[in-house]
């Protein structure tokens, strides 16, 4: 069941559009009833607490559409391969409240556990999405223990997804990389990232990691686009890439 977005139990207003800052400092202020406050857009915790605010911030206003793309990219590609979404079973890191999940699940995914950072991202998705994860793991995936990795990994993954969630503070290339060791060979990887990140003079660590994972054989791309994620509070448009590959052999070291 999707959160109720018709009538929200807020006010929300954006900064002037000729004030210009980078996606890691950028804000709205918000109006519960009880006045005006800051949320800067990175401040997931605080955002997650409002049932509805982070749909209608980031999908309504400024039009985010990254999981539709970046799903409608994945089950193309399964298409493509004759493999059967039912029998796919994914790990989604960077899940937020489980728009990705939905998504997912709505392309008859059979499965979908979800990770994220914060708690407050699975109590919301338990609120707004309830079933829609198997299972939702809040850690550090840079800093698991023995149990907590052989516990996500006991989820088998054959696919992995991280949507709009990587770079800017938020997923490292590390994390991506212990996540990435969890999905079995043959399985599928889709992913987004700002697409300068991928560009020669990156400096996020992305460009670096998947062209290494791309020339070593480790990654086979299958299919990539380059689209508009969302607006910026300039109501400039911020262009992503959806990348969809497929893990071809295990990581040597
Ligand atoms: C912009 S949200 C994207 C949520 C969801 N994928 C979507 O598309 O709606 C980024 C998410 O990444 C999570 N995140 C940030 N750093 C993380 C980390 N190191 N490990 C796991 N999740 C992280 C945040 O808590 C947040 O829920």
């Amino acid at each position: 069941m999707a959160v109720e977005r018709s009538e929200p139990p807020f006010r929300l207003a954006l900064p002037e559009p000729t004030e210009s800052y980078e996606q890691d400092v950028e804000y709205c202020v918000v109006d519960t009833g009880t006045g005006w406050t800051e949320y800067r857009f990175h401040d997931y915790d605080r955002l997650y607490t409002i049932p509805g605010l982070y749909e209608k911030l980031f999908y309504d206003v400024l039009q985010c559409c990254s999981p539709a793309v970046v799903c409608d990219l994945l089950a193309e590609q399964l298409s493509a391969e004759r493999v059967d979404p039912a029998g796919l079973r994914v790990l989604d890191v960077g899940a937020g409240n489980g728009i990705v999940a939905e998504e997912l699940r709505e392309r008859r995914i059979g499965k979908v556990v979800g990770v994220d950072i914060i708690p407050e991202a699975r109590v919301a998705a338990e609120r707004d999405r309830p079933g829609t994860y198997a299972d939702y793991h809040v850690v550090d995936l840079t800093a698991l223990d023995g149990d907590e990795s052989a516990s996500i990994a006991s989820g088998g993954f054959d696919a992995l997804t991280c949507v709009a969630a990587l770079g800017f503070g938020d997923i490292p290339p590390e994390a991506f990389r212990v996540a990435f060791d969890m999905v079995a060979v043959d399985g599928f990887v889709a992913f987004t990232l700002r697409d300068d990140f991928l560009s020669d003079g990156d400096t996020s660590g992305f460009g670096g990691l998947v062209k290494s994972m791309l020339d070593s054989g480790e990654l086979e791309q299958l299919g990539s686009t380059v689209y508009r994620h969302r607006l910026a509070t300039t109501r400039d448009p911020l262009f992503y890439r959806a990348v969809v590959a497929r893990k071809r052999r295990p990581h040597t070291g």
